[in-house]
């Protein structure tokens, strides 16, 4: 592991494994963190912990969060208040491919139903279950902020909107 000096403090107190990081990934955190007044650190948790933590480790785990409780001088507690908080942290390993199916009342009644059935049946797993071979996860979260284009599906860092059955198989035959 690298040279660049952690802002670790002794006042977190962790349990368990906390995670390491490479010295860029390091630079990369202080650089979100320097976006905010020295106390404010905890501002840039979200970023944090939304860009590097989940990315860097493929989820939100607890030596992640360790690590994360530590560097920005925080309660352990402080990070999974926000990690449970919002659907767009992984709680555990996802697929390559995480497709997030909105399933609030404007996708409900434009026809999330039918879409989520076609995708699982395809996929033979239900929401919240990860494909054998590691490829797909189905999530079905809460609005996404794009009722205006429903029924809509989250997959990585991209929307598909105005969704059909044939929109999606085409949308899952590009996913390699
Ligand atoms: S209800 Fe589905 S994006 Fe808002």
């Amino acid at each position: 592991m690298g040279n660049v000096a952690t802002d670790y403090t002794d006042k977190v107190k962790v349990t368990g494994e906390t995670a390491e990081f490479a010295d860029h990934v390091i630079l990369e955190m202080r650089s979100h963190l320097a976006k905010y007044p020295p106390e404010r650190k905890r501002s840039a948790l979200i970023p944090i912990l939304m860009l590097i933590i989940q990315r860097e480790r493929g989820w939100v785990d607890n030596a992640g969060v360790n690590f994360l409780a530590k560097f920005l001088d925080l309660e352990v507690t402080d990070i999974w208040e926000t990690a449970t908080f919002y659907s767009m942290f992984n709680l555990r390993p996802v697929g390559r491919h995480h497709i997030q199916i909105c399933k609030t009342l404007s996708c409900k009644i434009m026809g999330e139903p039918e879409i989520t059935e076609h995708i699982c049946s395809k996929l033979g797993i239900h929401p919240g279950e990860t494909t054998e071979d590691g490829k797909f996860t189905v999530s079905l979260v809460e609005c996404l902020g794009s009722c205006g284009t429903a029924p809509m599906m989250q997959i990585g860092y991209d929307f598909h909107e105005d969704l059909t059955v044939e929109k999606v198989d085409k949308i899952l035959e590009k996913c390699d």
